[in-house]
């Protein structure tokens, strides 16, 4: 069976543990795996902008020894001339693996069903499981350890970001506050509460969605937030939600909150003075590029992991 990553929990505890520990050594010794995609092609679709995501998956490919195709749907006669159907099923006969940037999961799902080679998830309306991964390498290599971590996810819950967070906590049995404003726009799908129930009632793991920031912020290792302006969202938009998220920014009295050596997270693109301020993104806690540089390292072992290498 050909295996996807469209969430992060399209992988058990153990593939988790495999890939995030994979990275760790790939980073290490990048030149060992010189080889490991030597002939192999990846192709790249993109219908939402990136800078991370394009540049460390092309440049993870190059480092392997393999090849990547950016492909933007502007381009492509998705939608207009042809259907999810047959560009799924005519890439996977050109290509090794499939990697998409779709707005939609009902697309991408559309597309791994009847992709013949594996897809990977680069940010949908549901999840962001190479961030959550590389994050996850970020915090093992910052703390030293996952267990028994608390994270605390601060402004627009209803988010890919926040959903593959709060399922990697579910799949490892930690802890998370998603502290956010009560209006339904801000808050978790129902379906993705479920499963994070579900995840923990067998991990052990504790998550709850309230509104207090201060109290989120307690007792917490990560600080995390994420954009206000998740890609696709009208502008017309901005200072509305603004207005509403201004009371989970992430600022200093935040920060003193948490525990002493808390670090604050992000995924990246951030704006100061919107979810954080910028004397945290840009203080001595932060660990955001370190972040960004996780995803180059992530992402090999994610590619290496689906297409049965290592
Ligand atoms: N974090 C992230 O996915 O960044 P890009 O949107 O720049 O790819
Ligand atoms: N929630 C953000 C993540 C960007 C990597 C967005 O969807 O734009």
């Amino acid at each position: 069976m050909i295996r996807h990553l469209l969430k992060v929990s399209d992988f058990s505890r153990e593939e988790c543990i495999h890939v995030i520990e994979n990275a760790i050594k790939i980073k290490a010794a990048p030149e060992k795996y010189r080889k490991s995609l030597d002939g192999k092609t990846l192709l790249m679709i993109f219908e939402k902008p990136s800078l991370r995501t394009r540049v460390s998956f092309e440049t993870g490919m190059t480092q392997l020894g393999g090849h990547a195709i950016f492909y933007s749907i502007k381009d492509s006669p998705l939608g207009k001339k042809e259907n999810i159907h047959d560009t799924a099923k005519s890439a996977s006969r050109y290509v090794d693996l499939i990697a998409a940037r779709l707005y939609k999961r009902q697309d991408l799902k559309e597309f791994a069903r009847y992709s013949d080679v594996p897809v990977i998830n680069m940010l949908d309306d549901f999840a962001h499981p190479c961030q959550v991964l590389g994050d996850f390498q970020t915090i093992r290599e910052k703390k030293g350890r996952l267990d028994g971590i608390k994270i605390a996810y601060f402004g627009d819950a209803r988010n890919n970001v926040t959903y593959d967070l709060m399922r990697l906590v579910g799949i490892f049995g930690l802890r998370i506050d998603v502290a956010c404003p009560a209006n339904p726009e801000f808050r978790p799908e129902k379906e993705v509460l479920e499963e994070v129930k579900s995840l923990a009632s067998q991990s052990g793991a504790t998550f709850r969605i309230i509104n207090d920031p201060m109290d989120a912020a307690k007792d917490s290792d990560i600080i995390y937030t994420d954009s206000w302006m998740s890609y696709g969202i009208s502008e017309d938009l901005e200072e509305k939600r603004k207005k509403i998220l201004m009371p989970f920014q992430v600022n200093s009295k935040i920060m003193a909150n948490a525990k002493k050596d808390a670090l604050f997270m992000h995924c990246l693109p951030a704006k100061r003075g919107h979810e954080q301020t910028a004397d945290v993104i840009d203080g001595p806690q932060s660990i955001v590029f370190d972040q960004a540089e996780n995803r180059l390292h992530v992402q090999k072992a994610i590619m290496l992991f689906l297409l049965g290498i290592t």
